[in-house]
């Protein structure tokens, strides 16, 4: 029953108990405790995930003393919507959920984006906890509070930031999740280890075969490396008002100029940000931030776990200012862009959008 243990702390005295192990769900005891005795839980879910996992989270939910009922509500990006938001709330109405009782979120990041926002809003704030079971959302999405849903005029319009209690995090259900969801999860891996750690990054080279066969003692060690440097991130800039935290986007200037020119729906969301990762790496190079063996590093790291490092057509300069032109971050043409300054680094630095082209 080997498990690992973070606190991220927040202003106010918050703060949030991330478990992670192989197997966790299926632990004989529950290892944060009876935290919610006599509580109400909803666990919000999908048919996909609870499928495999709904009856374990329940259980596992119970011996920390928690009734529990789920809300299955569709599978994928397209109902991130406040059409399923109305449906949660109306779930949380039947049930009588009040402001002691608990939101559990048993899935991806689109699960945890809903489920979160469900949770921050209703009679304005459930207790909150995440049970991520894809790759992305075990070392980004359920990690920092974020949450939102999407509008018709864009993603994640709606949106608070509202920590979970706890985020429990088996990394045995990863053993389930397809291939191109798996890889696409390590696109932000690889950006973890690109921004802010060097070590990950040797270890991601090391044990390439390992990490792609799904190892769980090299996940283990994988996840909570990336958990390590989101706490450090998200700790020092909760609300990304102090710049600290855009760090994060590293990889999704281009990313998002990816997704948009192909229309959302031909690259997963972590293929889109591995294309991204190699054009930023090549504005960095341009810069003279990193050199042209580093470049070449980052490339290869990329196209080593089986992640695309090319646009199909590319990236055609009129388009790419057209797109930059209606993004929200930009002000008066200059974008603070995540610059690498090495295989481990990388700071923020103000361009003119020219600069990227
Ligand atoms: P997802 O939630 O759509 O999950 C991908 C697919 O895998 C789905 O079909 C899901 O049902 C299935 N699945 C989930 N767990 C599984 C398992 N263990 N075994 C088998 N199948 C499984 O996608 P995602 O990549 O996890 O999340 C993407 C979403 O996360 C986007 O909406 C994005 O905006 C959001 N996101 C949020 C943050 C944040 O900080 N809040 C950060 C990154 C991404
Ligand atoms: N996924 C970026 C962030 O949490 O800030």
């Amino acid at each position: 029953m080997e498990y690992k243990k973070e606190i991220l702390k927040f202003s106010g005295m918050r703060q949030c108990i991330v478990l992670t192990g192989s197997g966790l769900l299926a632990f004989s005891e529950n290892p944060a405790g009876r935290w919610g005795d006599g509580t109400r839980c909803a666990i919000v879910t999908n048919p996909v995930v609870s499928g495999h996992y709904l009856e374990r989270a329940r259980e596992f939910l119970h011996q920390a003393g928690l009734e529990c009922f789920e809300v299955i509500v569709p599978d994928g990006e397209q109902y991130k919507n406040p059409g399923t938001l109305e449906l949660l709330y109306r779930a949380f109405v039947d049930r009588r959920l009040n402001r002691s009782d608990v939101i559990a979120a048993l899935g991806g990041g689109v699960i945890g984006d809903l489920a979160g926002y469900a949770a921050a809003t209703f009679k304005r704030g459930l207790r909150f906890v995440q049970i991520p079971t894809t790759l992305v959302a075990q070392t980004d999405a359920a990690i920092g509070g974020k949450n939102g849903v999407n509008l018709d005029a864009g993603k994640n319009l709606l949106g608070t930031v509202y920590q979970p209690e706890f985020i429990f995090i088996d990394i045995q259900t990863l053993l389930t999740l397809p291939e191109r969801e798996f890889l696409s999860g390590m696109a932000e891996v690889i950006k973890y280890a690109l921004i802010a750690d060097s070590d990950l990054f040797g270890l991601l080279e090391e044990k390439r075969a390992a990490i792609l066969e799904r190892g769980q003692e090299e996940l283990l060690e994988v996840v909570t490396r990336c958990i390590a440097v989101k706490k450090k991130v998200v700790e020092a800039d909760e609300r990304e008002v102090l710049g600290v935290r855009e760090v994060l986007n590293f990889g999704h200037t281009f990313g998002h100029i990816a997704e948009t020119l192909t229309g959302y729906t031909a690259l997963l969301h972590g293929e889109a940000v591995a294309i991204g990762m190699k054009e930023e790496a090549a504005v960095a190079r341009r810069l003279g931030a990193i050199n042209d063996d580093q470049y070449e590093t980052v490339r290869k790291m990329i196209v080593s776990y089986g992640l695309p490092d090319k646009l199909p057509g590319g990236f055609h300069p009129e388009a790419v200012q057209d797109i930059l032109s209606q993004d929200k971050k930009i002000r008066t043409n200059r974008i603070r862009l995540p610059v690498l300054t090495g295989i481990g680094t990388a700071e923020i630095r103000e361009l003119k959008c020219a600069q990227l082209l």
